[in-house]
C-alpha cells in the first residue's frame, strides 16, 4: 500500500488547483503537504502562488535541453531531489516521461469525463460534441495520454448557454474539491492497483503494482 505525504505538483498556468492543495495542507490533519513545485515554463501565476507559500519551485524548460529525453531526464532528478511519495501534476501540460514514471506515483487531472475527451481540449471538445454531462477526472498517469487507472470522476452539468471558459471554469470549481479530497485520502489511507482498479484504503483484492 502506498502512501502520498510529500507531494511534488507539476503546474503550466494559473494554478488554481495547486492553490487548493496549498491551502488543504496548511493544516497538518490534511496528511499531506506540497514541497516543491515544477513547471515547464517561467512567469506563471502557479510559481507566484508557491513562493507566496514558501513552496520551493524549480523550472524546467524543454527548449533549454538538446532532446526530449534530456529533459525527462532532468525534470525527474529535479523531482527526484524533492523526495516525493507522490506527484501530482495539475495542469501541467506536457507528457512526463518514463524516467519520472517509473520513478513516482503521478497523479493527473482532467476537465471532461475520461475516457471521452482526452488530451489539450477536453472541456472544448466535450462542448463541439454536444454532451449535456461533463466533469473531471482524477488519474493515475501512464505513457499515454489520459489513458491511466481512474481514481475519482465527479459529473458536470453542460448548459445550454455555456462556453468553454465558463464550462471550464464550472468544472475547475468540482476539479479542484474533488483533487483536494482524493490526494488527502491516499496521503493518509493509502491505495493499491490492480490492472485499472484503484482502490483507496485499506480495502482487500488489490496489490500494488
Ligand atoms: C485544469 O482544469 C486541469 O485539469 C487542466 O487545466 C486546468 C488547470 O487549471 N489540464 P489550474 O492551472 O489548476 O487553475
Amino acid at each position: 500500500m502506498s502512501k502520498a505525504g510529500r507531494l511534488v505538483v507539476l503546474v503550466s498556468g494559473s494554478g488554481t488547483n495547486l492553490q487548493a492543495l496549498l491551502d488543504a495542507s496548511a493544516d497538518p490533519s490534511y496528511g499531506a503537504r506540497v514541497v516543491a513545485v515544477g513547471a515547464d515554463r517561467d512567469g506563471i501565476e502557479g510559481l507566484a502562488r508557491a513562493t507566496k507559500a514558501n513552496v520551493p519551485t524549480f523550472v524546467e524548460k524543454l527548449s533549454d535541453h538538446a532532446t526530449r529525453a534530456d529533459w525527462d531526464a532532468a525534470l525527474a532528478a529535479e523531482i527526484a531531489s524533492y523526495e516525493p511519495d507522490l506527484v501530482v501534476s495539475a495542469g501541467f501540460m506536457k507528457i512526463l516521461g518514463a524516467p519520472t514514471l517509473d520513478a513516482f506515483p503521478v497523479l493527473n487531472t482532467h476537465p471532461a469525463l475520461l475516457p471521452s475527451f482526452p488530451g489539450a481540449h477536453g472541456v472544448r471538445d466535450a462542448l463541439a460534441h454536444g454532451v449535456k454531462v461533463t466533469g473531471c477526472t482524477v488519474m493515475l498517469a501512464d505513457a499515454g495520454v489520459d489513458t491511466g487507472p481512474i481514481v475519482a470522476q465527479e459529473a458536470v452539468p453542460v448548459l445550454p448557454e455555456d462556453d468553454e471558459p465558463v464550462l471550464h471554469e464550472r468544472i475547475k470549481t468540482v476539479e479542484r474539491r474533488l483533487l483536494v479530497d482524493i490526494v488527502g485520502r491516499m496521503a493518509r489511507e493509502g491505495w493499491t492497483v490492480s490492472g485499472r482498479i484503484v482502490r483507496i484504503g485499506n480495502q482487500s483484492g488489490g496489490e500494488s503494482t
